[in-house]
């Protein structure tokens, strides 16, 4: 049995990769498994390298092949912003974090509020160089949050297809189309050729 660290502490995430990752023969442990409880400090400028930067990390100090993920919104009317910083924009968080999202957008016209969710996912394993799988999904950014389901900014992310915010559609549809899936998916390619 191979072992891979999912570099988490969020059950909800480890779901989603044992679900893609299933019949690969992997046994998934979390950082709660092993006991680490040391955080690497996502101190990068970009997804690639806060994801690098978890996956090296918690691969010395696991010994394990490790799987870190950074993930974001990228608003284009704001250059891209929150990007990294998602977590912590406005300096708050919740329904006060949209709000914040929202007034930065309040002049910015419904045919120039276009974004996207972006995951970065780090393969890290000892003596091999680190491998990246990347998914995007995009949307618009709405006037006012709508939908109970997902969390962080899924009420304010409409999706043209579904003619639905991502709070809105069920979890398995959001887990199907998600950034993260994109991700986890192309980074199963990877796995299968460990
Ligand atoms: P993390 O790197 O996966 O912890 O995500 C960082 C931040 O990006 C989260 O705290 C959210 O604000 C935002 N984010 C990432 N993925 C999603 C999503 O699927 N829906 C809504 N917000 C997300």
């Amino acid at each position: 049995m191979h072992e891979l660290l999912i570099a988490t502490h969020n059950p909800g995430k480890l779901r989603e990769y044992a679900a893609i990752f299933d019949g690969l023969g992997l046994t998934l442990r979390t950082l709660d498994d092993l006991g680490i409880s040391e955080d690497v400090e996502e101190t990068g400028a970009t997804f690639e390298e806060n994801a690098r930067l978890k996956a090296e990390g918690y691969l010395a100090l696991s010994g394990l092949p490790t799987l870190a993920d950074d993930s974001g919104l990228e608003v284009a009317a704001l250059n891209g912003a929150p990007g990294v910083y998602s977590a912590r924009y406005g300096g708050v968080k919740g329904a006060a974090q949209l709000q914040y999202l929202l007034d930065q957008m309040k002049d910015v016209p419904w045919h120039q509020r276009v974004a996207r969710f972006v995951c970065v996912i780090a393969l890290a394993r000892p003596g091999q160089p680190t491998q990246f799988a990347q998914g995007t999904l995009s949307g618009v950014i709405e006037a006012a949050p709508r939908g109970t389901g997902g969390f962080g900014y899924d009420p304010l992310f409409y999706l043209l297809d579904d003619d639905k915010t991502l709070a809105e559609v069920p979890a398995e549809r959001k887990n199907q189309i998600s950034h993260r899936a994109e991700a986890a998916r192309a980074a199963r390619v990877f796995l299968e050729q460990w």
